[in-house]
């Protein structure tokens, strides 16, 4: 289907707006946005009625692993149900990767994606491999999606930085190539001085290249795993904070409260963004517990009262690490919300931050992202009006426009209630 030269959406709702409103959009941009004083009866090839129902800029996954998607069980489950078995597991299954194979299964899963209304993917990429071989698939990827999703690639150094042979070549040569992001691992690293030094590389490698950063941060129950100190004051330092992401933090769980408060302190200041992964941490963390068990979350409700940037996203879709999972952002944000105590009448309002205006923010999308007046006329639509009733109901998108292009339609679900007489 091609962009349509013109495009209208009326009696929409806007998220924090009162009344309705209605959108115009011509050539893939937003053209104009208007408050509504009646109900619009128009209609037309080029109109959509939102009919009352909740309007707003795409959903976003801003943490996910493409090259390993679907891959769980093969050649082995992960029965420890641990991190690290995942990593171990995944070495496995890595000997056997091909750029068709890495190719095949990003593509069903971006599929995945677009069926639940995300426009917007960060994908970490295994680089620990001397042949880079799902780098270029993910590379060939970017290009050919490019019309339904915008990808970041991260490059993930799955195996360690310093800990693995020729780390800091391969991180370099796929700068080289083209990803868009600089990634670590440093509470992998074999020593804390390796995760020290790794985070000061990385750093190092996203100035040099003008590249933006997420690091798998102490993603662990480690009280003592601490490198998210260090990575937030080396963003402070460069002045780099709002490029720079840390992913996980899970050990923030298990900090105890008054390193937490001098810690906070520093992040404050740093600008730096998070990212939680609510389905993935409660699986894989709290694993060496008894009872009472650890959640194995960082302090996403904590991280928010702050002003921080936190948001939620998927990490995995079937792969050594996450047995299950479908694409839908919207689960994830509805256990992330149960998993952090935060189900209470403010955050019900405002849910959907999490998986839109702060995923982008952490993307750094800029003017690429939003609904107003001259952005990308890139949006979905819900059969529900506000925040609180997409989480309570459960709601999919039923909508979604890029750049104009009408890319997802789905049919709202039919259920016929039989009662006795
Ligand atoms: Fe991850």
């Amino acid at each position: 289907m091609k962009e349509k030269r013109m495009m209208k959406v009326i009696n929409a709702v806007l998220r924090h707006q009162t009344g309705l409103y209605s959108m115009t959009c011509r050539h893939g941009v937003i053209e104009k946005i208007e408050a509504q004083s009646t109900v619009l009866t128009e209609q037309g090839e080029d109109v959509i009625d939102a009919r009352q129902q909740l309007l707003m800029a795409p959903l976003v996954e801003p943490h996910i692993h493409l090259d390993a998607v679907l891959t769980a069980g093969e050649p082995e489950w992960n029965m420890s149900g641990t991190l690290f078995e995942g990593i171990e597991r995944w070495g496995q299954r890595k000997q056997t990767i091909t750029f068709e194979d890495t190719g095949q299964r990003a593509r069903q899963a971006v599929d995945m994606l677009v069926a639940h209304g995300i426009q917007h993917v960060r994908t970490h990429v295994d680089v620990t491999d001397p042949e880079l071989t799902a780098l270029h698939a993910m590379l060939e990827l970017k290009k050919e999606i490019q019309d339904v999703v915008n990808l970041q690639i991260v490059a993930f150094p799955q195996e360690g930085i310093e800990s693995y042979q020729n780390g800091r070549e391969l991180m370099e040569e796929a700068m080289r190539l083209g990803t868009d992001v600089v990634g670590g691992i440093p509470h992998f690293e074999y020593t804390r001085d390796k995760g020290v030094s790794s985070v000061h590389f990385l750093m190092d490698l996203a100035e040099k290249y003008d590249r933006l950063v997420d690091v798998h941060c102490d993603e662990i129950d480690d009280p003592a795993s601490r490198f998210l100190e260090v990575l937030a004051d080396e963003a402070r330092v460069r002045q780099m904070g709002e490029r720079v992401t840390a992913s996980h933090t899970t050990a923030m769980g298990s900090y105890d409260n008054a390193y937490c408060y001098k810690l906070f302190r520093l992040l404050k200041k740093s600008k730096i963004n998070f990212v939680s992964c609510p389905t993935e941490s409660i699986h894989l963390q709290g694993r060496f517990d008894q009872y009472p068990k650890r959640r194995g979350l960082t302090r996403v409700p904590e991280i928010d009262r702050a002003g921080m940037n936190i948001c939620f996203a998927q990490d995995s879709i079937r792969d050594p690490w996450y047995p299950i999972g479908n694409g839908n952002i919207l689960r994830i944000l509805d256990a992330g919300l149960h998993i952090c105590h935060m189900l209470g009448y403010e955050d019900l309002q405002r849910c959907l931050d999490f998986v839109s205006d702060n995923s982008s923010k952490t993307m750094y999308l800029g003017q690429d992202y939003g609904l107003e007046v001259g952005r990308p006329a890139s949006f979905i639509l819900f059969n529900v009006s506000n925040d609180y009733d997409v989480l309570a109901s459960q709601a999919k998108p039923i909508l979604s426009v890029r750049n104009g292009r009408v890319i997802m339609r789905r049919q709202e679900d039919q259920v016929q209630l039989i009662r006795s007489n």
